[in-house]
């Protein structure tokens, strides 16, 4: 049975995700001020730099709030940022009760908004509809604790696993609806990323494009050791979207300049026996502002993220199709394990009908390695 805590958490937690894609790098916040079983006022952060959820929520509550409860979706922080902090704000408020669905996970704050409330005689309740709240910012968790980009692993295969017949021809593996549905997952992510492989034997524009004509490119990224990308690839188009082609820092200075003076963005890293050092390329993408990433395959870039326990999120699209044969790519390449419990346990979080095809979220599994 849904309590009535819980009821109003999930007004906060739905407006909270009505911003996926627009607040990178800061988390989803929603907020609910409720006085007498009465909504008196609700908010969401809606971009980075703008006000927080609680702002919106306070300014619509005015005096309503006093001896209101308010439902916050995420810890309210205790830090200056590009905004005062909103323990604060919550404490003068007037409310006497504040129920947060999760303590934030950014080190700068970690229970200190909690604590500031709790020292003002305001009642504080933690955890109500937690695992929701963390799923909703799974990214940010992510980028707060490890200090890299968070890594969805997409990839659109047949049902006997195939993403590409074996002439490399994937074009197309699902049906319009599960492919407008990627779509709406590049408008929400801050990169793509896929190999130099898939570059050359699909030529992919790598944007987004949704049919109500709506939606932000993330920014492409391309491991390609030798910038061995066509010039006229469609991802060296920069007036679509930006572009960063990751290379060999053994790569001539003379090649690099000549894309940076098309406007794509450089970046060479050290190599090591997979090829471009994820981990290495992970660090640098983050410090560009990459909070997120769609990983968009092919096989061996899949296998690399793979084998370095680099995926975050799988978002798996089946087709009601069998290819046959055994020459055709799978989503992962890599080594050929002998065993069935050498296999990466994955845990299915939900499954979907999305036209004709099926849609799998999967998790690595929790205390695996990956
Ligand atoms: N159905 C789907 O969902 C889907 C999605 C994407 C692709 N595809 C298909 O997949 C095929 C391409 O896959 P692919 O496996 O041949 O190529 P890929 O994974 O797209 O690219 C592999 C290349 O990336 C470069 N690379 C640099 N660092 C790497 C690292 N650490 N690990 C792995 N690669 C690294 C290497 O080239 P350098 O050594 O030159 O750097 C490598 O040969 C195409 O046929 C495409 O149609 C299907």
């Amino acid at each position: 049975m849904t309590t009535k805590d819980e009821k109003y958490m999930q007004l906060a937690l739905d407006l909270a995700a009505s911003a996926k894609g627009n607040t990178n790098p800061n988390p989803l916040v929603g907020a609910v001020i409720v006085k007498n079983d009465i909504i008196v006022g609700t908010g969401l952060h809606r971009k980075a730099g703008e006000p927080h959820a609680e702002v919106h929520a306070f300014r619509m509550a005015g005096e309503h709030a006093q001896n209101a409860t308010l439902y916050v979706t995420l810890e309210p922080c205790s830090h200056f940022g590009k905004t005062p902090p909103c323990a604060n704000l919550v404490k003068d408020s007037g409310v006497s009760r504040v129920v947060v669905a999760m303590q934030d996970p950014n080190p700068t704050v970690a229970g200190r908004g909690i604590q500031l409330l709790r020292d003002a005689g305001i009642t504080v309740e933690v955890g109500v509809l937690e695992q929701q709240a963390r799923r909703l910012n799974e990214r940010f968790i992510h980028n707060m604790l490890t200090k890299r980009p968070f890594i969805i692993s997409k990839f659109a295969m047949t049902v006997d696993g195939k993403i590409a017949t074996h002439t490399g021809h994937s074009k197309w593996v699902t049906g319009k609806a599960a492919r407008e549905d990627v779509h709406r997952i590049r408008h929400e992510v801050d990169g793509i990323l896929v190999g130099v492989g898939t570059v050359i034997a699909d030529n992919p524009s790598l944007t987004t494009r949704l049919s109500e004509g709506y939606g932000k490119n993330p920014t492409r990224i391309i491991m390609d050791s030798l910038l061995r990308t066509p010039l006229d690839a469609n991802v060296l188009n920069t007036e679509e979207a930006p572009t960063i082609l990751v290379c060999s820092n053994d790569v001539s200075q003379e090649k690099i300049d000549l894309l940076i003076n098309k406007g794509l963005t450089v970046l060479p890293i050290e190599k090591d026996e997979r090829g471009l050092n994820i981990d290495e390329m992970l660090a640098r993408l983050y410090e560009h502002g990459i909070t997120d990433i769609l990983l968009e395959g092919g096989s061996k870039v899949n296998a690399s993220f793979l084998q370095q326990g680099a995926i975050d999120k799988y978002v798996i699209y089946i087709a009601p199709k069998v290819l046959g044969g055994n020459l055709s790519l799978t989503p992962f390449a890599g080594s050929n394990p002998s065993l069935m419990n050498e296999a990466w346990q994955v845990e299915f979080a939900s499954f979907d009908k999305i036209g004709e095809d099926l849609c799998i979220i999967a998790y690595p599994k929790q205390g695996e390695e990956n």
